[in-house]
């Protein structure tokens, strides 16, 4: 593969100011602010109820994602399904999307596609999408599943295998007007593919801890 520069203009241009999450989804179609855009097949943006008090943040579109256009609908979307379900959460109900909207790979053309973490640069140049998404969609509640969320959403020092469960402050999106105030609760749980990749006995113990921290979402919600 060749080198990419990492210095990327992000999303920022592409962003129309005040759009309803429709509008935005339909500008995230044409972004390149970021060398993402080229080899994957389109921009999945977040999907769900621009009316939900609930959003799940994942880290980017997997390799199904990439094909269907839609985010957490391959095996980790169903895990997903399935812990929402136990934990009382109505995904039809909900909002999903991704801290980087574009599938990042590696693998040779027609040979399968090997998911690969996005970069920090890839996170920045992506972040104005999810602020987007955010301020319309003002939620009560959001969740940060993985590592690559809480770190966009909470900040790079913050450590999932510690501090997940926990119900924060959340200060709403960066950049928003009333950035600063507090508006709502955050929660950062592990990320569906880390059940997935648990091998043996520990896999059941590791649903069980995504469920046990969706709950306190949940809870937070209806309180
Ligand atoms: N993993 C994610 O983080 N997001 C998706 O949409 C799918 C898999
Ligand atoms: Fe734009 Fe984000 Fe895709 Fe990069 S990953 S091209 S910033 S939508």
């Amino acid at each position: 593969m060749t080198e990419v520069s990492k210095d990327y203009p992000g999303a920022q241009a592409f962003v129309p100011k005040g759009a309803s999450i429709a509008d935005l989804a339909r500008a995230a179609r044409g972004c390149q602010g970021c060398e993402l855009h080229r080899p994957a097949t389109q921009t999945v943006f977040g999907s769900g109820q621009p009316s939900s008090r609930i959003v799940f943040v994942g880290e980017q579109p997997g390799d199904v994602e990439d094909r269907r256009g839609e985010p957490f609908v391959g095996p980790a979307g169903r895990l997903l399904d399935r812990a929402l379900a136990d934990a009382g959460i109505d995904r039809e109900q909900a909002y999903v999307t991704n801290a980087v909207k574009h599938f990042r790979f590696t693998g040779t053309p027609g040979k399968r596609r090997i998911h690969q973490k996005p970069d920090a640069s890839h996170m920045a140049a992506c972040r104005p999408w999810l602020d987007a998404e955010l301020a319309q969609l003002a939620p009560e509640v959001v969740v940060a599943l993985g590592a690559t969320a809480a770190a966009v959403l909470i900040g790079p020092a913050f450590r999932v295998t510690r501090q997940r469960g926990q119900l924060m402050p959340w200060d709403g999106p960066s950049g928003a007007e009333d950035a600063g105030v507090h508006s709502g609760w955050i929660v950062a749980t592990i990320h569906p593919s880390a059940v997935l990749r648990t091998e043996g006995e520990g896999r059941d113990a590791a649903f069980a801890g995504l469920v046990s921290d969706l709950k306190v979402a949940a809870a937070a919600l209806a309180g």
